[in-house]
């Protein structure tokens, strides 16, 4: 298989288990919407994921929890519009899965269907291995999230770093066992420490794509919107902001907002011009033909 990523015009899951044998490190971004969707895709990140952070991030929901499959749908179709290269995957939101698999397979459905979406993702690890069969049975690709798993989070009793005694250890790593062998093609692991996503990644066939779980995984994901320093909660220690974008767009409008209170915007050169001297503009009808000249 040809690892030359220049030269890859689509990413498909089998060349992500390829990226796996060769040691080629799968790099996944989140996205939500047209313009960034199209950037994170032109940049030639592997993954987009339509996360349900979109909750928080762009909706301002406190959690992940009430966002609905019709609202994932709308960003997912914006999204879907923008992505040519990268695997264009959807977050299935809380509630969407947890009712039945009829229900789960109807939302997976939906989001393949109706919002182009390539795969699915949900949160759980042994809990979902029957529910991930289903959805492979019915042709849709799945990744897994295990660790910390934000739809759980009253579960949880707040958002914790994962697997820190051996019990919990033990225990994600059978889940990561058991989303593999129901058919997953990747699994997210989040805020789990980085010697228990090591040996996670040794064990598995599929991808590990990490967030806050080191540097062993197979891949990492982040937060476009904390990647861009776009966001108005404190980052987690795992985030690396390569930019400052809230002081951008801040500062922006504020110097917009000088400028049009100073009368310095528009100028000249930013208005259009027509000649009005055979205009009688005192006394010219409001719906007088005027000739106007582009620019
Ligand atoms: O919703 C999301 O953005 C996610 C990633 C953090 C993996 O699930």
């Amino acid at each position: 298989m040809d690892l030359d990523f220049g030269a890859v015009s689509k990413v498909r899951i089998p060349l992500l288990l390829e990226c796996k044998i060769q040691g080629r490190k799968l790099a996944c971004l989140t996205a939500y919407d047209y313009p960034s969707a199209r950037i994170v895709d032109e940049a030639g990140i592997d993954m987009i994921l339509v996360g349900d952070s979109l909750a928080q991030t762009v909706l301002g929901y406190e959690s992940t929890l009430p966002v609905t499959v019709d609202e994932m749908l709308h960003h997912l179709r914006a999204a879907r519009r923008a992505v040519r290269r990268a695997l264009l995957i959807a977050d299935l939101p809380y509630g969407s899965y947890h009712t039945s698999e009829e229900a789960a397979l109807a939302a997976a459905i939906r989001f393949v269907k109706e919002g182009g979406a390539e795969a699915v993702k949900l949160e759980g690890g042994a809990k979902r291995a029957a529910l991930v069969r289903r959805l492979v049975d019915a042709e849709i690709p799945v990744m897994g999230h295990i660790g910390l798993t934000p739809q759980s989070l009253h579960a949880m009793g707040g958002y914790r770093v994962q697997g820190r005694t051996p019990e919990a250890a033990e225990a994600l790593l059978a889940d990561a066992q058991a989303l593999e062998d129901a058919g997953a093609f990747a699994v997210v692991l989040e805020c789990v420490p980085r010697e228990l996503a090591e040996v996670i990644t040794s064990r598995l066939r599929i991808p590990t794509i990490g967030i806050g779980a080191g540097p062993a995984c197979d891949g990492q994901i982040l937060v476009l919107a904390d990647l861009l320093g776009f966001s108005f909660s404190a980052p987690a220690r795992f985030v690396r902001a390569y930019a400052s974008l809230r002081d951008v767009v801040e500062n922006s409008c504020s110097r917009y907002a000088e400028d049009v209170r100073q009368g310095r915007y528009p100028s000249e050169a930013e208005s259009y011009h027509t000649n009005l001297s055979q205009i009688d503009t005192e006394n010219a009808a409001p719906r007088a033909k005027i000739e106007t000249a582009a620019g």
